[in-house]
């Protein structure tokens, strides 16, 4: 999958798959999917890191990620995320935060909201760099939003959104991530761009998807909101293979004399 490939999946129909990647060896088994593209989010700022918002991911943090998972997934569309006030300082610092991106690996960058900061996402796209919009809830505002609450359930911030999704396309972005927002409302505004949606909590009609990695792992069975779906049991399974490996190496079971050099 390359830039060119979102408009064309768009005008086709097919529908485009993503999920988060934060290290090398995730990236690794990656590389061997199906998956279209990998977003290194700023949400590693919670789920690597411990923190309880994506307001802690800085610059340096987010380019050393992008970088392991550069080094692991040679062969797929990165997508590298603009972390917290990275835009808003200024042209420059943007700037600055897109270059270490981009040199670590990324294939683009990710921004969220648009409203003040148009100029600097349209300058970044005629420099040369493409960038995927993030609207709906999106995460840096949580003290804005009162907590991740779902985002555009009245008349009237239905409409802000929409008008938003239209100054994200006419800034030049190629693509929009709708986090957080009624189904009928990622419809339709994915009915009303030509660049493609990717919907997390946002419905089926979205031109593609994305789910943390983690989440969908389940690696925390005790986050389950209701967009999330769960494709492995992840936390039991690891616990059932560290206690096994825990319980043998108590009894003496492991290692074997196959696993000890003669
Ligand atoms: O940081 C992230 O993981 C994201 C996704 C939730 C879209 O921005």
């Amino acid at each position: 999958m390359n830039i060119l490939d979102f408009a064309r999946r768009k005008q086709n129909g097919e529908k485009i798959s993503m999920v988060t990647c934060y290290d090398h060896w995730s990236a690794k088994i990656l590389n061997e999917s199906a998956i279209d593209t990998l977003l290194v989010g700023d949400s590693l700022s919670m789920v690597v890191h411990g923190f309880d918002s994506t307001v802690h991911a800085t610059v340096a943090m987010m380019a050393s990620h992008t970088a392991a998972v550069r080094r692991g997934a040679p062969d797929k569309f990165v997508i590298g995320d603009m972390p917290f006030l990275s835009v808003r300082r200024g042209l420059e610092p943007a700037l600055d935060a897109v270059s270490e991106l981009m040199q670590a690996g990324a294939n683009c960058v990710k921004i969220e909201g648009i409203d003040g900061q148009e100029e600097i996402v349209s300058h970044i796209v005629e420099s040369g760099i493409p960038v995927m919009g993030h609207l709906g809830l999106t995460p840096q505002s949580v003290e804005a939003f009162g907590g991740h609450k779902v985002q555009g359930r009245n008349e009237g911030s239905a409409a802000e959104i929409i008008r938003q999704a239209k100054a994200v396309e006419a800034a030049g972005c190629f693509a929009l991530v709708l986090e957080c927002v009624p189904a009928e409302l990622g419809r339709v505004i994915t009915a009303q761009l030509n660049i493609p949606t990717i919907g997390i909590g946002a419905g089926s009609d979205t031109d593609g998807q994305v789910l943390v990695l983690h989440d969908m792992l389940g690696m925390d069975t005790s986050f389950k909101p209701k967009f999330l779906r769960h494709y492995l049991n992840g936390q039991n399974d690891i616990h059932s293979a560290v206690n096994a490996y825990h319980s043998d190496v108590s009894t003496g079971a492991f290692p074997s004399k196959e696993e000890s050099y003669a």
